[in-house]
């Protein structure tokens, strides 16, 4: 019975999937909008980071590299110290709710810079920039006492956040503590 029932829901899904697939293709020549997206745009944006670093691309950065990135791209919504420019929508990067120093990965923290900031063009940093951007983060929030960091793939994993073992499990959650563990 269940069996059966997923299998028309299979072919539901497959007939459903094919028949947009078609819609789309016909927008495309009928219309002349929209473009097909190729396995390289794809790519692009297939580049999430795990917590416990997978996915974590070559490259290093330094936090005088990612000061100078963070005076021309960065601070005109995040403030020159962090402090956030309201206008622009930025809270303070240094207390309250988007305290940097609050996440519980800094591997979130460069995949999050990488994927979605700056907000107005994201997806143009390097990898090296990101790196140099999350030392320069993790520097001026002082979570590490270095001027000098650099950070490449391990040395990023390798981070552990002061805040990380004060995260809880929601008990109402599908996860348990040993999701959270440490591989
Ligand atoms: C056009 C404005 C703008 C620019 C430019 C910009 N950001 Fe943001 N950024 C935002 C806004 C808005 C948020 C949403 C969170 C908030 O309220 O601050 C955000 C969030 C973030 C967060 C997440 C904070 C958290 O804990 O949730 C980080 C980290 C960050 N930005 C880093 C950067 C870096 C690094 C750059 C430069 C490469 C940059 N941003 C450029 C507007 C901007």
């Amino acid at each position: 019975m269940f069996a059966k029932h997923s299998k028309i829901i299979t072919i539901t899904a497959i007939a459903t999937s094919l028949s947009f697939g078609a819609l789309y293709a016909t927008a495309q020549e009928k219309y002349g909008i929209g473009t097909s997206v190729g396995p390289d745009e794809i790519a692009k944006y297939d580049n999430d980071i795990h917590i416990d670093g997978t996915g974590l691309p070559e490259g290093s950065g330094n936090v005088a590299l990612g000061r100078e990135i963070y005076e021309y791209q960065c601070a005109l919504c995040h403030g020159e110290k962090l402090e956030g420019v309201r206008e622009m929508g930025a809270q303070t990067l240094h207390e309250g709710r988007r305290d940097i120093k609050k996440l519980p990965y800094a591997t979130s923290l460069f995949d999050f810079i990488r994927r979605a900031m700056p907000l107005t063009d994201p997806g143009t940093l390097s990898n090296d920039e990101a790196y140099g951007l999350t030392a320069f983060l993790l520097v001026e929030t002082g979570v590490i006492n270095d001027p000098n960091l650099t950070l490449d793939a391990e040395s990023v994993k390798a981070i552990k956040m002061p805040n990380r073992d004060k995260f809880i499990i929601d008990p109402a959650s599908r996860f348990t503590a040993k999701d959270l563990e440490d591989k």
